[in-house]
């Protein structure tokens, strides 16, 4: 483990965890492109996830959201979730923004989660905006390719979509700005599973770098790092993150 990773987080003041799909990899959550396996293999992830294309063919979209949602519901939270719901616990402040769409990160115990890219669970009317409680926790088996008509809504009786960002629309506001106000504010992020290519989630830790931040990557592929105070740690986020809690803090 590097000896000023370690050093970092062991000071730090304020640590911001960025999370991607590869937290949840290790609980055998498919990323999105990985989902588009099997059946779904022959869609094209902009015909799913796309306004237009739940206009379009709402049984398809939704069926494609359900399946996603029901192996969502079969995952455990891994070792690298948990691993970050004692951090919180061991630095005087942690700010946790994730860009996935499943609960792993809650079921693990973090609080207070900022999901920037919406919520598998967090359905509401594809019309009025409202939102929808009628979804089952209940294990359905989960059938790949399968069209599902989706649920309407109680208020104006318009279909019910999934609560997530589709291609094409704006982040949730306000989470994105306490995302931001949290990388210009922390001394140390932990950039944890993500490609950082998709904008603007993908600012989070450069706007941290830029305020003079630690920067520590965690991704089985070494990132290419530039600033003086800017690691990269290759391995599993489930391997790695409870060594470096150990590290800095002991058992
Ligand atoms: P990606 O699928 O782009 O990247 C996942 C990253 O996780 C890759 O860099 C992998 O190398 C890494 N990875 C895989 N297994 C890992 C492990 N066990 N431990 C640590 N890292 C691992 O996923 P994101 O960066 O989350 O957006 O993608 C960002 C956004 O692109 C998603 O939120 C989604 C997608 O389009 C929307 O839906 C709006």
């Amino acid at each position: 483990m590097n000896p000023a990773v370690v050093e970092a987080l062991r000071n730090c003041r304020h640590l911001l965890v960025f999370t991607g799909a590869g937290v949840s990899a290790e609980s055998g959550v498919p990323t999105f492109r990985d989902a588009l396996t099997g059946l779904w293999a022959r869609f094209d992830p902009a015909r799913l996830a796309t306004p237009e294309a739940f206009s379009a063919d709402p049984e398809l979209v939704w069926g494609w959201y359900e399946w996603r949602r029901q192996r969502v519901l079969r995952a455990m939270p891994n070792l690298a979730h948990r691993t970050i719901a004692e951090l919180a616990r061991r630095v005087p402040r942690l700010t946790l923004v994730t860009q996935n769409v499943d609960d792993l990160h809650e079921r693990a115990g973090s609080q207070d989660v900022i999901h920037l890219h919406g919520s598998l669970q967090a359905s509401r009317c594809f019309e009025c905006g409202r939102a929808h409680e009628g979804l089952s926790d209940e294990l359905d088996e989960p059938q790949e390719g399968r069209r599902l008509a989706p649920p309407r809504c109680v208020h104006c009786g318009a279909a019910v979509r999934p609560g997530v960002v589709w291609f094409g629309e704006s982040l949730p506001q306000a989470a994105l700005q306490r995302a931001f106000d949290a990388a210009g504010e922390c001394d140390l992020l932990l950039s944890v599973g993500t490609s950082g290519l998709v904008y603007p989630a993908a600012q989070v830790p450069q706007i941290a770098a830029r305020s003079g931040a630690c920067v520590v990557h965690v991704n089985p592929q070494p990132e290419a790092v530039g600033g003086a105070r800017e690691y990269s740690l290759a391995g599993a986020a489930g391997t790695l993150l409870p060594q470096l809690l150990r590290a800095a803090f002991g058992d």
